[in-house]
């Protein structure tokens, strides 16, 4: 099999990207009036602009060849039926199997998965009304009105963004917390505002022995234990989401409050599984199932919509284009969405733990890079922050923008200005303002001369900044879920692009293998063992030498 970098499409593009790096957009959309009808789709109430990139219809081409040449096609339908593309796992991909509303067979080891599918479903569904409703009592007698999600990465992640995002939808008799990090000071805090009486924990791991999750879910434990006083309260007010029955026993928790999920579900696909169970609870069932709906809607378009108007190969073949042929090392993230704050962080994880490899599904060194440093933020705040990088800086950082048209909290004139920065700055990002500009502009406030000549470099924005607009009417649960599912297939294509596999994270083990070596010499346990000077000197220091 060729390498990535030898197929035909990938030295076309090669050979492409010599003649076009150094056109201006600026120049393509002032001869060309029908850029953005030619390069924006609509998906339900989503729009996709990605008209103002450094492509013209030959660069699509040449992509979309490559997509081909990659056997793009040939891999989706690979996933959809469940073959096991996780091959250093031996493990299936089906998070399309949790929101497959269609129901229609998917089989794994020669067995249907949606049976089980549905059946975790319709549990989340009876606890979940359960919470709401008041029907599920506290161990005292009290109704649940806190819910406290412990778990970490894809534990914690997916259902954090998705609670956070769909918070109008959200139930307003129920707080919601996440505490993920073991840094004690994280679940001293929320535990300081939770009454044990009326609070649920939900333990949230695929292994269930995660030591960060392990060790929270130890402390709320004794500290609900101290504050009720009698084992059996645990029943009341813990549950478990895991793959591991075992592991979950052995914490002291009824098999009967696990809701189950399965080694072919990825921690950072699992949202749509029993770890959404928080924002089943928080949001209801019917909304939980608009968002698998929306994510649904997005796997059928993506599995049966030919390449060129497939959404999340389009965006996945565009940041192939950039960090591949551009040197982009890195894609931001510019949300002007409040309710999707933590969609950076979610994405992050999504991509960067997918296709953070450097080594190929052969086994060889990848010999291009891979997926980039994904980053961002609230796009309002981010321009009086770090966007003057992004506009001035020297690296070229490829942008997300995403905007609702409609704002779940009217007020005044907020949304019309927050809409108008978010379509100027990616206005801003595309033209620039050329020397001619400046000096003109500089000239209109009455300076000239030396005065003027010596501020004018300052004031050329070179422009030609490539991004991707996303506007939907609003963020209701179906579209979120579909953002998603675009995020989350776009991802999957560039693995296969750079023929690598996105599913295992190989990378997270030697951290945690270290850390379980070094935890008992902190403690005084053992003497510090074999490290270097620096990890000796820092262990020493801890321990106040
Ligand atoms: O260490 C990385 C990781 O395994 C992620 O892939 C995962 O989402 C997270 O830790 C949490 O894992 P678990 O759900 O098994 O606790």
């Amino acid at each position: 099999m060729p390498s990535t970098t030898q197929l035909t499409a990938w030295q076309a593009l090669s050979a492409h990207h010599n003649v076009i790096s150094s056109a201006h957009m600026r120049d393509w959309f002032s001869t060309d009036s029908d850029r953005f009808n030619r390069f924006s789709r609509r998906f339900g109430d989503i729009l996709i602009d990605f008209s103002k990139h450094r492509m013209t219809d030959e660069t699509l081409n040449l992509l979309l060849d490559l997509a081909r040449e990659s056997a793009v096609p040939v891999w989706i339908e690979r996933m959809f039926s469940g073959a096991q593309i996780n091959h250093t796992e031996h493990r299936s991909v089906l998070h399309v199997a949790l929101r497959n509303r269609s129901n229609q067979p998917i089989v794994v080891d020669g067995q249907d998965v949606m049976p089980e599918v549905n059946r975790v479903l319709e549990q989340m569904r009876r606890f979940s009304e359960q919470i709401r409703s008041g029907a599920w009592i506290g161990f005292t007698g009290q109704r649940i009105r806190t819910v406290v999600n412990i778990g970490i990465g894809g534990s914690d992640l997916g259902p954090k963004m998705v609670c956070e995002a769909l918070a109008p939808y959200g139930d307003a008799n129920l707080t919601m917390h996440f505490v993920s990090s073991v840094d004690g000071s994280h679940i001293s805090h929320v535990l300081s505002e939770c009454n044990p009486e009326t609070t649920l924990f939900i333990i949230a791991s695929k292994t269930f022995t995660t030591q960060e999750t392990m060790t929270n879910a130890n402390t709320a434990r004794g500290w609900l234990l101290a504050a009720l006083g009698d084992e059996a309260a645990i029943a009341k007010h813990f549950v478990a989401v895991s793959t591991n029955t075992e592991k979950v026993r052995a914490f002291g928790i009824d098999t009967a409050n696990m809701f189950e999920f399965w080694d072919w579900v990825g921690g950072r696909y699992s949202l749509w599984s029993a770890i959404g169970l928080p924002i089943a609870v928080y949001v209801g069932m019917a909304n939980f199932t608009a968002l698998l709906e929306g994510g649904h809607a997005m796997d059928q378009h993506f599995r049966q919509t030919p390449l060129p108007d497939n959404l999340p190969v389009i965006l996945a073949l565009l940041g192939v284009w950039y960090g591949d042929f551009f040197a982009a090392d890195s894609h931001v993230m510019l949300v002007y969405d409040e309710y999707l704050r933590s969609l950076p962080a979610y994405l992050q994880q999504l991509d960067m733990e997918s296709n953070g490899k450097s080594i190929d599904r052969q086994g060889l060194p990848v010999t291009r890079v891979t997926g980039p440093v994904v980053w961002g933020g609230l796009g309002s705040n981010g321009q009086h922050a770090f966007y003057q990088l992004l506009h001035q800086g020297t690296h070229l950082v490829p942008s997300d923008f995403l905007a609702p048209v409609n704002s779940q909290d009217p007020i005044g004139d907020h949304h019309a200005i927050l809409l108008a920065n978010c379509l100027a700055q990616s206005e801003a990002f595309m033209t620039g303002k050329t020397e001619a500009e400046a000096r003109a502009e500089l000239a209109s406030k009455g300076m000239d001369g030396a005065e003027l000549e010596a501020l004018l470099p300052y004031k050329v924005f070179a422009g030609n900044r490539p991004s991707t607009t996303l506007l939907y009417q609003r963020l209701t649960p179906s579209v979120l879920g579909s953002l998603i599912a675009l995020y989350e297939h776009k991802v999957f294509v560039q693995g296969i692009i750079w023929n690598i596999n996105s599913f295992d994270q190989w990378g997270v083990e030697l951290g945690k293998q270290l850390a379980n070596n070094i935890l008992p010499e902190l403690k005084g346990e053992r003497p510090a063992g074999a490290h270097d000077s620096s990890t000796l000197g820092l262990i020493g220091y801890c321990r106040g030498a």
